[in-house]
């Protein structure tokens, strides 16, 4: 159970604390933020609504902390690192648990993120060692007018204090993915979970605290963003920012000062299939990646591109599997999951209201009990529908018939968005054209979009992000660069 066994200290009744300072405590705002889990729609959890007073004494501690985590030798926080990351493996079961409770992710894969994030712990330790360990040298001979009279040696040094904000589909996975690369590299972190995921994250946390991390390295506050989520990302004690999660990433950089920033911030991923394509291959990955986790990923496929020759029999083969998945509650692992909120379900509702005024064909009856929405495929989606454009966030996905490659590929870069997209063909010359001509941060030839394996560059172009992620780029980006010059006498002609 959460908050049980070896998770009893981070909680006080029935309210999680909060971590700072090394150790578990209680706001002194003596409030609380209730966790609404999606299927039954009642309370589950309820976590402590930090004041900005507390965010400031974080952000203290977080400082004085960092300074000598970044004199601690490398060897040394990759050693903390991989014990933290088998500690965490090896409470799987009750992370997992909390994931399922609060975001209704399917219990299997609630477990596989929490391995998921103990592998990319580990990882990163290991790929911190190499990236970091070594320098670069250089000598002013090789520019023009230089004599060889100064030798300059580089090495990456840390940020600072890192402000860490993952989003409610992986609070466990996209939190460490934050925490690791920043930790390694000598910064502090500063976690801000969301809402619902929270729990999740603080079991994790307590993983970390239990691998012996210096008091202050780590911290994660809970709370209302209206109280503090600007605190947080506008405080003058941030050096570095890392979000996952929606639109409010792009307030954040505009609010956010001179401090680096890596933002992911969801996608419109295109899915386009040629008339040459393998068609049960690309209807197996257009209803995985459409409907894993009801949708509910950056990378999920948000719209299917089709060759008109093609898309009577795949529209078929999809529908096919579509009505082999199974709809219900995350305990028994079904496919298609209650959405996150009442108020994420009533806006797919709306895009799915839009697309039957506007004409589109329902591939199903569209059914929805609570949060939970029936998957539902929609053809003959035109542009003129929300659903062309906007990111539904749950288990809806149009079909676009398209007459030409030209026509997708226009589709695709016309968004405001560009994360992933993928494309189904058998010619591989014709795939890498395709694949230059997208404006997304990826193309996946013959595969749904995905941004695993988690050492693999990810990265969104146009509005779905700043910077890119996988873990040597975000070690990379949480540092800088430090250079040392030694400079030598002029040199003597007459030596040697
Ligand atoms: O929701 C955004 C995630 O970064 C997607 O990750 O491709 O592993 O599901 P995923």
């Amino acid at each position: 159970m959460a908050g049980s066994g070896t998770f009893a200290e981070i909680i006080d009744g029935d309210v999680f604390k909060y971590y700072a300072q090394g150790h578990w405590n209680k706001s002194s705002s003596g409030k609380f933020v209730p966790i609404i889990n999606p299927t039954t729609r009642k309370t589950h959890f309820k976590v402590q609504a930090c004041t900005q007073k507390e965010v400031n004494r974080v952000m203290e501690s977080a400082k004085t902390a960092q300074k000598s985590w970044a004199k601690t030798p490398l060897w040394k926080r990759a050693e903390l690192l991989h014990k933290a990351a088998a500690i965490l493996k090896e409470h799987k079961a009750p992370i997992a648990e909390c994931l399922v409770k609060e975001i209704a992710k399917p219990a299997k894969d609630a477990v596989t993120e929490v391995i998921r994030s103990g592998d990319l712990v580990s990882y990163c330790a290991e790929e911190g060692v190499r990236i970091l360990g070594e320098g670069k040298f250089l000598v002013s001979d090789s520019f023009p007018g230089n004599e060889r009279t100064k030798y300059c040696l580089t090495s990456k040094i840390p940020l600072g204090v890192v402000l860490a904000i993952p989003p409610f589909n992986y609070p466990v996975n996209l939190a460490v993915s934050k925490i690791a690369p920043a930790l390694i590299a000598g910064n502090s972190i500063v976690l801000k979970p969301p809402t619902q995921g929270a729990v999740a994250a603080l079991h994790m946390v307590h993983c970390f605290h239990l691998a012996g991390f210096p008091e202050g390295l780590i911290s994660c506050v809970t709370g209302k963003g209206s109280e503090i989520g600007d605190f947080l990302t506008m405080h003058p004690g941030v050096n570095c920012i890392s979000f996952t999660g929606g639109d409010t990433g792009i307030a954040i950089s505009k609010k956010a000062g001179m401090v680096p920033l890596q933002m992911e911030l969801g996608g419109k991923d295109a899915c386009i299939v040629l008339e040459d394509a393998d068609l049960d291959l690309a209807a197996a990955n257009i209803v995985k990646g459409g409907f894993s986790y009801s949708g509910q990923r950056c990378t999920a496929v948000k719209v299917a591109l089709v060759m008109e020759s093609v898309a009577n029999t795949l529209v078929k083969k999809i529908n096919d599997k579509i009505a082999k998945l199974t709809v219900g509650p995350p305990e028994i692992d079904s496919d298609v999951t209650p959405v996150v909120t009442e108020s994420s379900a009533n806006f797919i509702e709306g895009l799915v209201m839009d697309a039957k005024e506007k004409g589109a064909t329902f591939c199903q009856e569209y059914v929805r009990e609570g949060n939970l929405i029936w998957p539902l495929l929609l053809d003959n989606v035109r542009p003129d529908m929300r659903i062309a454009w906007e990111e539904p966030f749950g288990p809806v996905l149009p079909v676009i018939r398209i007459n030409s490659v030209e026509e997708g590929i226009h589709h695709c870069n016309a968004s405001n968005f560009g994360l992933q997209g993928c494309v189904f063909t058998r010619d591989i010359n014709k795939a890498m054209l395709i694949s230059d001509a997208m404006e997304t941060g990826t193309v996946q030839i013959n595969s749904a979009p995905a941004r695993g394996p988690d050492h693999f560059p990810f990265q969104g172009l146009k509005d779905s992000g700043i910077g890119s992620q996988g873990i040597a780029n975000s070690i990379n980006m949480m540092t800088k660069v430090k250079t040392t010059i030694i400079n030598l006498p002029a040199p003597s002609y007459t030596m040697g």
